[in-house]
C-alpha cells in the first residue's frame, strides 16, 4: 500500500513537472512563432492572389503592409539575437523590400511576382543562417 502511495505521488510530481516545463518552453516561444507564423500567412496570400490574378492594390496593400508592421517585431521577438548584428541586417533587408513594395504598389501580377520573390529572398537569407 505505501509503494503505492508513493508511486503515485511520484507520477503525479513527474506530471507536474512535465507540465511546468512544456508550458515554460511554449511561453519562450510563442512570441517568435507567431511572428513567423503571421509573416508566413501574408506571404500565401499575397501569392494566393497572385494566383488568382488579383494583383490589384487593393488586393495587395493590407497584406504587404501587415508584414511591414510584424516584421517591426522580429528583433523584440528573438530577444535573446540582439548581439547578433546580422541578424538585425537580415530583418532590416526584409523592412526595406516591403518598404519598397509598398511605395510602388505593383501595377500588374507579374510585377506582383516579382515583389514577392524579393520578399521571399529576404526571409530565405535570414533562414539560411539562423533557422536550425
Ligand atoms: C531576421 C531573420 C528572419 C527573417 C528576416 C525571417 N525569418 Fe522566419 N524565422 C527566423 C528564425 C530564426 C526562425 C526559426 C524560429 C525557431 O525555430 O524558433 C524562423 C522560422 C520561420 C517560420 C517557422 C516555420 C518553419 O518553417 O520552421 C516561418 C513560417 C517563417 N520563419 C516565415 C518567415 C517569412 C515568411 C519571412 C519573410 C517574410 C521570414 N520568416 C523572415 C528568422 C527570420
Amino acid at each position: 500500500m505505501r509503494s503505492l502511495v508513493l508511486l503515485l505521488v511520484g507520477l503525479l510530481v513527474g506530471a507536474l513537472c512535465t507540465l511546468i516545463a512544456v508550458n515554460a518552453l511554449n511561453r519562450g516561444t510563442a512570441y517568435p512563432n507567431a511572428v513567423m507564423a503571421l509573416m508566413g500567412q501574408q506571404m500565401k496570400a499575397i501569392d494566393k492572389s497572385i494566383k488568382q490574378s488579383r494583383c490589384a492594390s487593393t488586393d495587395l496593400t493590407p497584406r504587404l503592409q501587415t508584414l511591414r508592421f510584424v516584421a517591426n517585431d522580429i528583433e523584440p521577438a528573438f530577444a535573446d539575437m540582439q548581439d547578433e548584428v546580422q541578424f538585425g541586417r537580415y530583418a532590416a533587408d526584409l523592412r526595406a523590400a516591403s518598404d519598397a513594395a509598398l511605395m510602388t504598389p505593383p501595377a500588374s501580377c507579374a510585377a506582383a511576382s516579382a515583389a514577392l520573390s524579393n520578399l521571399k529572398k529576404s526571409c530565405d537569407s535570414c533562414h539560411r543562417d539562423y533557422k536550425g
